[in-house]
C-alpha cells in the first residue's frame, strides 16, 4: 500500500485527477471504475480541465460506476446517473456507448447486476478504480456487516448512510432505503485501486482503518488486501493517525 497525505482537499484533488490521468495517457482505452459523493468533485473539475486543455482524451475511456440509489430516476439531481453527467461526462469527450452506471431505474434489479458484472468482465476488469470511504468505512455500498457479497447487488443502506448522504437531499425520508453496488469482488479484482479520503468527519473512520486488523464491519479494511492500493488523504482525515 502506498499512503500519500496532502495538505488540504485541492492537494488531494490535484494528486487523485494526476494518478487518473497518467493512467488514461498510459492506456487510452482503460477501463476506469468511478465513484459518486462529495470527495471527487474537485477531481473530476480537475480532470474535466485537462481535457479542456487538450491534456487529455477520454474517447477510447470505458467506465464503470460503483454505485447508484435504488430506485431512483435518471433525472433526480441525487442520482449518481446525474451526479456523473452534471460533474464529468458532460465536460469531456468520453462516448457514451463507454459509459456503464448501475440502473437505478431497472424493474429485474437482480438480473441488472448480473449483467453489470458480466459487462466488466467482458470490458477485461477494471484498471483503476477510483474509490471514496463512507463514515462507516463503507466502500461503493458495502456497508458493514458480518459478510460481505462479492458480487454486484441489491443493499440497504445504513441508517448512518442514509444520515451522512441526507445533506444531499432536500429532506432525509427523501434518501432512498436502497442501493445497487458493486460487491466486494468487483472492487478487489481490479488491477489498482485509488482510494481518497478527505474531512474531518473522515478521522476516526481513517484511525479504524489503520487500526492493523482487517474486518468486514470496515469494509474499506479489506482493501489493506489488494497489492496495488493508494491512499490519499489530507490533513484533516489524517489527524487522528
Ligand atoms: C457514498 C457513496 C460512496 C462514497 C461515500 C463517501 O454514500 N456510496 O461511494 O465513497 O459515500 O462520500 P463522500 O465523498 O460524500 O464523503
Amino acid at each position: 500500500m502506498y499512503r500519500m497525505i496532502c495538505r488540504n482537499y485541492e492537494e488531494l484533488s490535484r494528486v487523485g485527477a494526476h494518478v487518473m490521468a497518467e493512467q488514461v495517457k498510459r492506456k487510452p482505452d482503460s477501463v476506469l471504475g468511478l465513484a459518486t459523493g462529495g470527495t471527487p468533485v474537485a477531481m473530476y473539475a480537475a480532470l474535466s480541465d485537462m481535457y479542456r486543455r487538450g491534456d487529455l482524451d477520454f474517447s477510447r475511456v470505458t467506465t464503470f460506476n460503483l454505485d447508484e440509489y435504488y430506485p431512483i430516476r435518471k433525472d433526480n439531481r441525487q442520482s449518481y446517473d446525474f451526479f456523473m453527467w452534471d460533474n464529468l461526462f458532460s465536460h469531456v469527450n468520453i462516448s457514451r456507448e463507454n459509459i456503464h452506471i448501475p440502473n437505478g431505474e431497472t424493474k429485474n434489479p437482480e438480473a441488472a447486476c448480473a449483467a453489470y458484472d458480466e459487462a466488466v468482465r467482458a470490458a477485461g476488469g477494471l484498471d483503476l478504480l477510483l474509490l471514496g470511504i463512507g463514515v462507516n468505512g463503507h466502500i461503493g455500498f458495502n456497508e458493514p456487516a458480518p459478510a460481505l457479497t462479492l458480487a454486484t447487488h441489491v443493499t440497504e443502506l445504513d441508517a448512518s448512510t442514509i444520515e451522512a448522504n441526507a445533506r444531499f437531499f432536500a429532506q432525509k425520508d427523501e434518501v432512498p432505503r436502497h442501493a445497487l453496488t458493486m460487491g466486494i469482488g468487483a472492487i478487489m479484482g481490479a488491477r489498482r485501486l485509488l482510494l481518497l479520503i478527505s474531512g474531518d468527519n473522515k478521522a476516526a473512520v481513517v484511525k479504524k482503518l489503520f487500526s492493523g486488523a482487517v474486518s468486514t464491519e470496515t469494509p474499506a479494511s479489506l482493501l489493506l488486501l489488494h497489492p496495488d492500493l493508494t491512499i490519499v488523504l489530507d490533513e484533516a482525515a489524517a489527524r487522528l493517525l
